[in-house]
């Protein structure tokens, strides 16, 4: 009879410490799940509006602020003529023309554009009327694959405005003399615009064209 009694004492603790310790289980866990997860602490990112001038024409966008102008461009616009090759600034691929000066859209900020005057290569020209560069580009075959040719041709148009504005690059002999426009100085201006497809001769005698010179 004792050790009935004992026995159910025991089993009544056993019941009771096991239903504390699956509470004591269930409740931390839970909580500190939420607290230890990144993701549910994440707030929501932040967007901003703001208006993009491009090609001419306005665009009123809401967006996350982290984006580059690269993405704002491509998914947002579809302006997929800008090209996404490194991400990082290394290849010129998605050069763009912003208030006259070329610049690498993956490594700006789109709210950083606000307002500015923003030229992509479909705001050069169009299959009906060529911008003289991109009929260049063609005459003398300056690409193969063509991923690297829309950055090209804006770093191009802009090198010319570069050496027109007598603007010194590192080929440039007296700093305070104009450039003169040279193979050098057409090779040195556009060394930040990568092409795997090696069609760098040609792309040179099609600036050198347009610039009124023959290599
Ligand atoms: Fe911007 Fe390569 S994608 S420099
Ligand atoms: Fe292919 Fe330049 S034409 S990467």
């Amino acid at each position: 009879m004792h050790d009935t009694e004992d026995i159910n004492v025991a089993r009544r603790h056993l019941l009771i410490s096991g239903a504390l310790s699956a509470t004591a289980l269930t409740i931390p866990l839970s909580s500190l799940h939420a607290q230890d997860d990144p993701v549910a602490q994440t707030p929501a990112p932040a967007t901003s509006r703001l208006t993009l001038h491009v090609n001419g024409e306005t665009h009123e966008l809401e967006l996350d602020t982290r984006t580059t102008l690269l993405d704002a461009l491509r998914e947002h616009l579809h302006l997929t003529g800008t090209k996404k090759g490194c991400d990082h600034g290394q290849c010129g691929a998605c050069t763009v023309i912003v208030d006259g000066q070329r610049i690498n859209s993956c490594l700006t900020l789109a709210v950083m554009n606000e307002g500015m005057e923003i030229t992509t290569i479909e705001g050069l020209g169009n299959k009906d009327q060529l911008h003289v560069m991109q009929a260049a580009f063609i005459r003398h075959d300056g690409y193969q694959c063509g991923y690297c040719t829309p950055g090209q041709i804006c770093s191009a148009v802009s090198v010319l405005k570069e050496i027109r504005e007598n603007i010194p690059s590192l080929a440039t002999a007296e700093l305070t003399a104009a450039p003169q426009v040279s193979v050098d100085e057409i090779r040195e201006r556009m060394s930040g615009n990568i092409c795997r497809c090696g069609a760098y001769s040609n792309i040179v005698d099609a600036i050198l064209e347009v610039a009124g010179k023959t290599s």
